[in-house]
Parts: C-alpha cells; structure tokens; sequence
C-alpha cells in the first residue's frame, strides 16, 4: 500500500502523515520553516509517537513549501531561547530507537542542516542546497553541527564549510558523504522506502557514533589559517575552529555541550546583536509599502549603453539573471573591448568550472552587441552607464527618448549626477530611474535604486524587481548629490582629511580604520580609484564652494605633482614596485606644509580619535540624509555601507554604530565636530538615527 496516507495528526507547525509503517513527519512553517519553538514542540511531540507506536518502524522528515528548514527563527535569538531547544530535538531523534531519514528540498541551512545531520540519513532533491551559515551571524551552529559534520567531511573541509557559511548545492554534499542520495523523482517516497530499508537492517546509522575521517594535520593548519585570514578573527570563527577541534579531542557529550555554551555565549555578544541587526536591515530594505497593489512592467529585453567598465559589468549581470542583453556604445573599440570583457568573464568562468558549457551557451546566446542607436527599440529596459558628465548623458537620454518604445523603463548608472536633470532631458521622466550599481557591477550585490522627482511608482517598482532578479540587494534612495552611499563616504573622507591637517599621516588614519574593521583605510582607497576624477570635479565646482565650509587642499597638491594614485605609482603612499604601498616622506612634507600655512599647529591624534570622528562624520551625514528623506530608513544607510563600502559587518553599520554611543555623547560628539569642522554638523537632528 505505497503512499497511502492514513491518520493525519496535526501539531503546531508539524504534521504527521503515515505512509504504511512510516511516519512522514511534515514541517509546516511558512515562510521558510523556520526552527521556531512550536516547531521545535510539535517535532518531539511527533518523535514520542514515533517512539511508542509500535505499527510504525521509522520515520521521514521534510519540509512543506520551498525549503526543507531554511535556519533557526532570528527573532528568538535576542532573548532567552525557550524549550525545548534544538539539541533537544536533535536527541529525541538519536534517541528515539527507530531510524529517521531527513528529506531535503530547497534550503537545509543553520538550525535546519543540523537536525538533518542528527537523522540515521539524508536524501536530498537536486537543487537543495545545504550549509551552515552561523559564523556569518556572528554565532556558531550550537546544535551539534561542528560535531556531526566532522564525522562525515573531516576537520579541515568542515572548518571550511562552517567558517565560510558557505551553500553546498546538493550534488556536491553527495559526493562530500553528506548526503546519501540525490533523487530525481519522489525525495517523499524515497526516503520512505530508505527508512524502511533501515528498519529491516535492524540498525541506527546515528552520525554521532560514526569515527573522526583520520585527518592530514597539514591540511587542517591550512584549513585553520584560510578561515582566520578571511574571517578577520571574529570571534565566530574562532570559536567554530575551536568547537570543531573538540570532535577530535573531546568524547561527544561533553563536546556538545561545550559547543552550547560557546554558541550560548556568542549569541548575547555584541557583535551577533549587530549582525542580526544587519540581517533584518537587509530584509527590509527592499520592502516599499508605499508600492502595494503597484505592478512592475515586464522586462525582457535590456540594452546597456555604454559598453565601459560599469557597462559589461551591468551587461554580465543581467545575463545571469536570465535576461536577453544588447549592449551598446558609440565608440566601435570600445564596445568590441566590451563585448570581448563579456565573453572572456563567461570563458573564464567555464573554464574554472563555476558554469557548466550549457549555461554558458545559454548566456551568449541571449547576448548581443552593436553600434546601432536603432536597436534601443528592441528594449524593455534601458540602463545608461556612459560618462559621467551631465551634458554627455543628457544627450545620451534626448537619444534614447527618440528610440524606445512607449512604456520603456530608462535606467542610469550615474553615481552623482542630478537624475532630475537626466530625466528632464526627455519627454517621459516618469519613466526614469537610477540604477546605482557598484563596481564590479557582476560582483556587487548592493545596487541604489534612485527615485527622481517625477518617477512613476510603477516604474521604482520595477527598478525593484528588477534588482531582485538580478540578485541585487536593492535600496531605495532620493534623488541628491551621491546619493546615500557616496554622499556619506564623501563626508567621512573629508573628515579624515581635516584629520591630515590636524596631525595624523594617511598611514595612521588607514591602519586605524582598517584596524576598526574596514575591508581598507580611506587613502589606500583613495589611491586605488585615482584622485584625479574627484580633483577635476572639485575644480568644476570651486565657483559654487560655501566659503563658511572647512576646506583641505591637500589632495589637490598631491594631484598638482601628479599624483594620482595607484595607476601613477604615487598618491597619498609611493607604490616603489606598483603593488605594494608605503609611506612617502614627500606625502608627509606636503601635509605638514599645508598644516603650516593654514597656522595649524600639528597635534597627535590617535586611533581612538581617528575612529571615533571618521564614524562620528558618517553618522551625522547620515541625519541630514534622513532629514532631506534621501534616505527612507536608518537601516537603509547601515546596509549601503556594509555592503558598498566595506563598512565592517559586525558593527552593524554607522547608524547602529552611533545608536549604540547613547543620544547625549552623541550630543557633545556633535558639538565637538562642529567646532573643528565648521558647518553640518549638529546636534538637533541626531534623534532621527533612531527612527524605524
Ligand atoms: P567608462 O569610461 O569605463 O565607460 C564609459 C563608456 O561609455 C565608454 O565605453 C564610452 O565609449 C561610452 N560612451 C561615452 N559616451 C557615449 C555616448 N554618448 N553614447 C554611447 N556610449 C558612450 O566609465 P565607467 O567607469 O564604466 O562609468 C560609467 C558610468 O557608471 C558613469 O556614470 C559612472 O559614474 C558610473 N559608475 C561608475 C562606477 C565605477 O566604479 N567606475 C561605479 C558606479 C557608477
């Protein structure tokens, strides 16, 4: 009688069906089937009628919906955990006397993997994807999955699973010994008939009682080392390194514990508090309720004009997210340099084996390059990513208003230019919008999604599906000067400049950030990117500069002696072999010279200092951005620095970062900034960083 469904019990989030002698224990959570407590109940309840009812010899867990158990609920993890916990889940399972197969199908992460790995085995759908993301919340998996996964992977290969987070896809946890199947067809009747198998063997095949893979110690120190470097030493890691040692070392009981307590201790800890905060903000930031009921237009076909660095980058980008691609320049080389730029990423990638040759295939063929300004006719979408410089994209939009086709979204790329004046260079700039992407513009997930003045609401919410489809993570932003990113990454810049002139070298106030947690310190940056584009926008602005406002000449010198940056070989550090920077003595006698003739007696500052004012310019940039609603939300501006700007993760982001000092030295910060940096900065708008 297979498949036939007899008495359906129902729990909390957790079904049981019978299918002959098996119990088909259904996890029935929307949206993702979250571990949350009722779960957690409804499984052990679920798992005592396993253990008693003698008509049933085994069980299947799998999941309802998309996912298998896509992680623990986040929500609970700020507060006291209630029980049962999920090692107690997990242990009702081992100890339940009957072999439990866990059935996967779409995401078996965190919380959801390890009650996987505490089953007698794992089948999964093709497309599941299984892993262990804690690390990446600022915790360790604390219900047994530095324990279990070991047994099956070894320690070097779990030390990596666990400290990257990364998502295994199904076929290659089959052959890591993770899975013991991969099944095409019915995962449901599969694993009934595995559990059934197991039965009739009469034997538990319990991941816990399974023997450590004897372990290469090289590959384990090495395996150590990667994880420390890419983790920066967070805390996570570290304690994932060492609980993951404990399966060697430690008889499992014992271990598991002890991985409890680490996991217990990490969750209340500042820096998974600020992660989760990450989290959620991330979650949010593309929730638009003003855009309910509003319908995004279809999009298929996009063209990209402009075929630079920005444009293949774009180009690549939406060709993995399956749309059809015609990219366009003005300039023949160029867009052949582009093309090429396109294919050779799809070569390289197939070659590194990271696509197979049928998506490749599949990628080219839905792309297309040309000279022809005609074939805009053929876009649904248009994104524009030429130079930036008003009079060339307004032309550009003059062009493309003549072009496309009624109801066309008209995208640019533009990084600080007014989108007003872009979309009041055509006759439908209700069909406008600002596609912010970030370079490499294939690799970034953060893309601003900019609101002009008149744009339609229909035409943002399908800037916004389009970034969703694109794997982008969408913010909205208003329409101003840099928008949120850039306008607060040029406030925090000009802070440290002032910082140069005050007493501090770019060495110091680099290794300071850097050592607060940025992916680089502001001047290294600096170098990297070239000063030469922002010294040409300088001096087309110098007419319009407030005279009130602090202004440090100092990269301006630095450009005068011709240096640019890295690509010079010189900048704010000599680069002696063009790769590796050092301080320059001459860099120094330009700072301390521009100290001297503004009467400046140089002080020392230190790291304290240097950090404090950099985050303090960022967060009071952040208040006016909120204050002019360019920004919709605090947690909007935290996810556009810790996702564009190496902003570390694990403080959560300058608002977070600043919420956390408390309103009244916030206060006094505020005044303290106002004295040495004249106009901007005050005290009046810091309440708005607690808003939402
Ligand atoms: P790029 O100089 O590499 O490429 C610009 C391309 O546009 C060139 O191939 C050029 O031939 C083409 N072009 C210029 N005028 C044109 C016209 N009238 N018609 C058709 N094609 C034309 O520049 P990049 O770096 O790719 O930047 C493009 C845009 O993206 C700019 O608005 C920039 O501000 C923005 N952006 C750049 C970022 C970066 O990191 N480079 C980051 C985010 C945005």
């Amino acid at each position: 009688m297979n498949a036939a469904v007899a008495g359906v019990i129902a729990t909390n989030g957790v079904r049981i069906e019978r299918d002959g002698d098996v119990a088909v224990v259904i996890i029935d959570n929307p949206p993702v089937n979250a571990a949350s407590a009722h779960v957690r109940r409804g499984l052990v309840e679920a798992l005592g009628t396993l253990r008693q009812d003698i008509g049933l010899c085994g069980a299947v867990i799998m999941g309802a919906g998309s996912s298998f158990i896509a992680g623990s609920d986040l929500r609970e993890f700020g507060q006291a955990l209630q029980d049962p916990q999920l090692p107690e889940v997990i242990a009702a399972i081992e100890g339940c006397g009957k072999p439990v197969v866990a059935a996967l199908h779409g995401a078996a992460f965190g919380g959801g993997f390890e009650l996987a790995l505490g089953c007698d085995a794992r089948l999964a759908a093709p497309r599941t994807l299984v892993g262990l993301p804690e690390v990446t919340l600022g915790i360790i998996p604390g219900a047994g999955g530095t324990q279990r996964l070991p047994r099956l992977v070894g320690v070097a290969r779990a030390i990596r699973m666990v400290c990257s987070g990364e998502r295994v896809p199904a076929v290659q946890a089959l052959e890591l010994g993770v899975l013991d199947g991969v099944v095409e067809e019915d995962l449901r009747a599969a694993a009934c008939a595995h559990a059934r198998m197991l039965a009739a063997q009469g034997a538990r095949r319990r991941v816990r009682d399974l023997p450590l893979p004897v372990g290469d110690a090289a590959a384990i120190e090495a395996a150590t080392r990667a994880a420390l470097r890419a983790g920066r030493n967070q805390p996570a890691v570290r304690a994932a390194i060492d609980a993951i040692g404990l399966a060697a070392s430690t008889p499992i009981d014992a271990a598991l514990a002890e991985e409890r307590r680490m996991f217990q201790e990490l969750r209340i800890a500042p820096d998974a508090h600020a992660l989760r905060y990450q989290f959620f903000a991330e979650r949010d930031a593309a929730r638009q309720p003003a855009l309910a009921g509003v319908t995004a237009r279809p999009i298929r076909r996009i063209a990209v004009l402009g075929a630079g660095t920005m444009g293949s980058g774009i180009a690549i980008s939406a060709l993995d997210g399956g749309f059809e691609v015609l990219l366009l320049d003005q300039d023949p080389d160029a867009l052949a340099r582009g093309r090429q730029r396109v294919l050779d990423h799809y070569s390289s990638r197939a070659h590194a084996s990271r696509l197979e040759p049928g998506q490749m295939a599949q990628r080219v063929d839905r792309f297309a390059a040309t000279t022809a300004w005609e074939r805009l006719v053929e876009a649904d979408m248009v994104i524009e990513a030429v130079f930036e410089d008003l009079a060339v994209k307004q032309e550009v939009f003059r062009k493309i208003d003549a072009i496309a086709r009624p109801g066309a979204l008209l995208a640019s790329n533009t990084s600080y230019l007014d989108l007003d004046a872009i979309a009041g260079a055509t006759w439908r700039p209700q069909d406008v919008v600002g596609l912010h992407f970030f370079s490499p513009a294939h690799v970034m997930r953060l893309l601003e999604v900019v609101q002009g003045r008149a744009t339609a609401p229909d035409a943002l919410a399908t800037g916004l599906e389009t970034a969703r489809r694109l794997g982008k993570l969408p913010v909205v932003a208003g329409n101003a000067f840099g928008f949120i990113g850039n306008r607060i990454y040029a406030a925090y810049r000009r802070q440290c400049e002032f910082m140069l002139e005050e007493g501090a070298y770019p060495e110091q106030v680099d290794s300071a950030l850097e050592a607060f947690g940025f992916a680089m310190g502001p001047f290294a940056v600096a170098d990297m990117s070239g000063l030469d584009i922002a010294w040409r926008m300088r001096r087309s602005q110098a007419a319009s500069r407030d005279p009130g406002a602090r202004y440090v000449d100092i990269p301006d010198r630095l450009c005068e002696l011709g240096r640019f940056g890295r690509k010079t070989g010189a900048g704010y550090y000599a680069y002696a072999d063009g790769k590796d920077k050092a301080a320059d003595p001459l860099v120094a006698e330009v700072i301390d010279a521009a100290s001297a003739s503004k009467g400046i007696v140089r002080r020392r500052l230190d790291s304290t200092e240097i950090q404090r004012r950099a985050l303090l310019a960022m967060a009071n940039e952040a208040a006016l951005l909120l204050a002019d609603g360019v920004a919709q939300r605090p947690g909007d501006i935290d996810v556009v620095l810790v996702n564009g700007f190496g902003f570390p993760r694990w403080e959560g982001g300058p608002v977070y970062w600043a919420r956390q000092r408390g309103r009244d030295l916030l206060a006094t910060d505020m005044d303290f900034l106002a004295a040495l940096g004249g106009p901007g900065f005050d005290r009046g708008r810091i309440e708005l960083l607690d808003k939402g």
